[in-house]
């Protein structure tokens, strides 16, 4: 079903390779989690927290890594572009205890992955795009 999977665009594209492979990772990790939903929907399933755990290991990663290129371009908009990073990481763990605790689905975990990385790719992400330029 299209709704439970993600597709990269070359339109996603920051010009910047280290950056585009990694926002793929991203894609390829999200919908390996939307399969994970089908196999199975329980904290018990192993394979499934592992498929989260290292989801959010990876953002993590790769947020460091933009923030890293952003700081050594002096980026002006930097403390809002982490404050965006900071945010997604703090939302996703409680997703993530809520999903541990039976209170949420691994599902609506997925889609709001989906959302939050096509939106801050295709917004916050595109915005430093030029000033990555020059690396
Ligand atoms: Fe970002």
């Amino acid at each position: 079903m299209e709704e439970n999977s993600v597709f990269w665009d070359d339109a996603y594209s920051v010009g910047f390779d280290t950056i585009d492979e990694q926002h793929k990772e991203l894609v390829r990790m999200t919908n390996l989690l939307f399969e994970g939903c089908k196999q199975g929907s329980t904290s018990a399933d192993v394979a499934l927290m592992k498929t989260i755990r290292s989801a959010v290991e990876y953002a993590q990663t790769h947020f460091y890594t933009e923030e890293k290129y952003m700081k050594q371009v002096n980026y002006p908009d930097l403390p809002a572009h982490k404050e965006e990073h900071t945010t997604f990481v703090s939302t996703v763990l409680q997703a993530v205890k809520e999903f541990e605790e039976g209170k949420s689905e691994p599902i609506a975990l997925a889609r709001f992955l989906k959302q939050w990385l096509l939106n801050h790719i295709a917004g916050s992400d595109k915005k430093y795009a030029p000033y990555l330029a020059g690396l």
